[in-house]
């Protein structure tokens, strides 16, 4: 079969798949999402609050732990990933989506062995995918569903339409927050977005550049207060933090992955631990606790996807 045979395969079976599971939650909160690769969104509201570290190192960690990793940089105007990491692609998710290459061409290799789909630096078109790019994107990355186990997402900083988009597709959403009151406010204002404009009632908070898990767990409190007492009953857990460590920045100016160049500095041995706590919480779903790459059949249940004004 070839590529265009199987996606139009893909595209006949989303059909069918679209009247059985046509929601990403059934009248009980529960998941339906159908079983395939973990996927999981990493955004924050704001921005620099680490998310595109966390993604690197969690998914470097993930290596170590085995397992296949896919790293999708859905910054989409603004490559994020590979600078961080030192890689120069030759293409990115610009050639796949104007169809001038494949998935599989324009995949690169990253330290242990992860995959990525690099983002395109200043083009401006990608920062708002309409509809169908939207769905050619999941057709694309269905194509490698049985070459991966986990599919990291590193969202762009804010509340754009894609970044509500890829929340949504992710059956996991790390929300990352920071001590700084900026940071706490955005990352409610992504909640208060995917939960009361999309029904999105699961996340997953991560603390990041904290002294010690006391102040962390000061940070959880004040976004669960708020989500407890404006957004009524959502299920946020509490996943750990990230300390503040100089040896981050350090990394990040040689352009390698903390894990890789510092293993024994402190954020390298939290990010082998959280990649471990990840491990054993799989989402308690029903499915396996794995989430799809079958996505596409949920696209026609999607309310319109709305810029949120005022949040950076
Ligand atoms: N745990 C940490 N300790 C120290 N510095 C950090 C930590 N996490 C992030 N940083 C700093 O914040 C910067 C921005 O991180 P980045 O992952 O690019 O954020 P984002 O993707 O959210 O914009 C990093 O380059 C680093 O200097
Ligand atoms: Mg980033």
């Amino acid at each position: 079969m070839d590529q265009a045979e199987g996606l139009r395969t893909l595209m006949e079976k989303s059909k069918d798949e679209k009247n059985s599971c046509p929601v990403f939650s059934d009248k009980k909160g529960e998941s339906i999402y159908p079983k395939g690769p973990r996927v999981i969104s990493v955004s924050s509201g704001k921005g620099g609050v680490g998310k595109t570290n966390v993604v690197a190192n969690l998914a470097l960690a993930f290596t170590r732990l085995q397992k296949r990793v896919l790293v999708l940089d859905a910054d989409l105007g603004l490559a994020n990933i590979n600078i961080l990491l030192g890689l120069v692609p030759r293409y990115t998710i610009e050639h796949l989506l104007l169809r001038e290459k494949s998935v599989s061409d324009i995949l690169i290799k990253g330290p242990g062995g992860m995959s990525i789909i690099p983002a395109s630096s200043g083009v401006l078109e990608l920062v708002d995918l309409n509809e169908s790019q939207k769905i050619f994107l999941l057709n694309e990355l269905d194509l490698l569903a049985e070459t991966v186990d986990i599919l990291l997402i590193d969202t762009a900083a804010g509340i754009s339409a894609n970044v509500l988009y890829f929340n949504l597709t992710a059956e996991e959403s790390i929300v990352i927050a920071t001590p700084e009151p900026p940071s706490i406010t955005d990352a409610y204002a992504l909640i208060k977005v995917l939960s009361t404009k999309h029904k999105k009632k699961k996340f997953t908070i991560l603390i990041n550049s904290v002294r010690n898990g006391q102040e962390a767990k000061e940070v959880y409190k004040k976004i669960s207060m708020a989500v407890d007492r404006f957004l009524g009953s959502l299920s946020l857990d509490y996943l750990g933090f990230i300390p503040f460590d100089e040896s981050l920045p350090k990394a990040v100016k040689q352009q390698r992955a903390v894990l890789e160049l510092y293993p024994q500095a402190i954020s390298s041995r939290s990010f082998m631990e959280l990649a471990r706590t990840l491990l054993e919480k799989a989402p308690a779903n029903g499915s396996g606790g794995i989430a799809p790459f079958s996505w596409k059949h949920l696209l026609p249940d999607h309310q319109p996807l709305e810029k949120v004004e005022g949040v950076n």
